[in-house]
């Protein structure tokens, strides 16, 4: 597969979906599909950071999740637990930064420790940023966003007339970061599920049927092949000079 390696998207968001289905279809119970979806992680970090993308946000648990059959959470927490426990060395093996965004709050505290430790573990690394987003909802994201703003106006450390959009993603869990350029769905769904909301304004959208379970290195590839054949305008008339940010 040819790339092309001036048009490499910096910043990659992931939907991983189908898992569920990935394992039904083979008759096993829907936790094998997030087993087997995890994975997948690896292959797409390894993947990025050989074609030089820096950026990944994996959305692995939405807030809305937490209503899921609580045997189905409880696999997930401890899915989560042990790949904390045997993947950061991995991380740092592949020079890859963990990184989250979400309410991290809401997760088990022993969990809560063990992504403290990850990220400090890996904080030195210069290779591929994976941002996790757990306990995720973009619209509470942005109104937290909201609070935080209003809380420096009534304290006098902002005008509201000084608020800009800048403020405004400034506040946002992914503060510093770029947007991403490419948002990928797996499974078909043609849904963007309370995701990135804001960051995704001018993303350029890749959705594939396969499911997150498939989703290889060959698959990401595939995405990244599509992208590079768009022509992204960010509301103007004609083709621009990729951002520079
Ligand atoms: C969607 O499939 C997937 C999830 C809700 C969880 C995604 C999580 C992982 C791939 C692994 C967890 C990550 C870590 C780091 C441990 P679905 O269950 O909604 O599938 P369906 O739509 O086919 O039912």
């Amino acid at each position: 597969m040819t790339l092309d390696p001036t048009n490499i998207p910096k910043h990659v968001a992931l939907i991983m979906d189908g898992n569920g289905r990935w394992a039904k279809e083979r008759g096993l119970p829907r936790i094998r599909g997030h087993e087997v979806g995890v994975e997948r992680l690896e292959d797409i970090m390894h993947a990025a950071g050989d074609i030089g993308v820096k950026i990944l946000t994996f959305y692995a648990f939405s807030k809305e999740n937490w209503k899921r059959p609580e045997a189905e959470v409880t696999f997930l927490m401890n899915l989560l637990s042990a790949y904390l426990d045997k993947k950061v060395a991995d991380l740092n093996k592949n020079n890859v930064v963990f990184n989250t965004i979400g309410r991290i709050e809401d997760l088990p505290e022993m969990i809560q420790k063990k992504i403290a430790k990850a990220k400090k573990e890996t904080a030195q690394n210069t290779g591929v940023i994976a941002n996790y987003a757990f306990s995720y909802s973009s619209r509470l994201e942005i109104t937290r966003a909201c609070q935080e703003i209003a809380r420096k106006a009534l304290k006098g450390e902002i005008k509201p007339e000084d608020i800009t959009e800048e403020t405004v993603q400034n506040h946002l869990d992914t503060a510093g970061m770029p947007d991403p350029d490419l948002l990928i769905r797996t499974s078909g769904e043609l849904r963007i599920s309370n995701f990135l909301l804001w960051q995704i304004s001018y993303s350029e959208l890749y959705v594939t049927e396969k499911y997150w379970p498939d989703f290889t290195r060959e698959e990401f590839l595939k995405g990244i092949q599509e992208y590079q054949k768009r022509e992204r305008r960010f509301g103007l008339t004609e083709a621009v000079e990729r951002r520079k940010s």
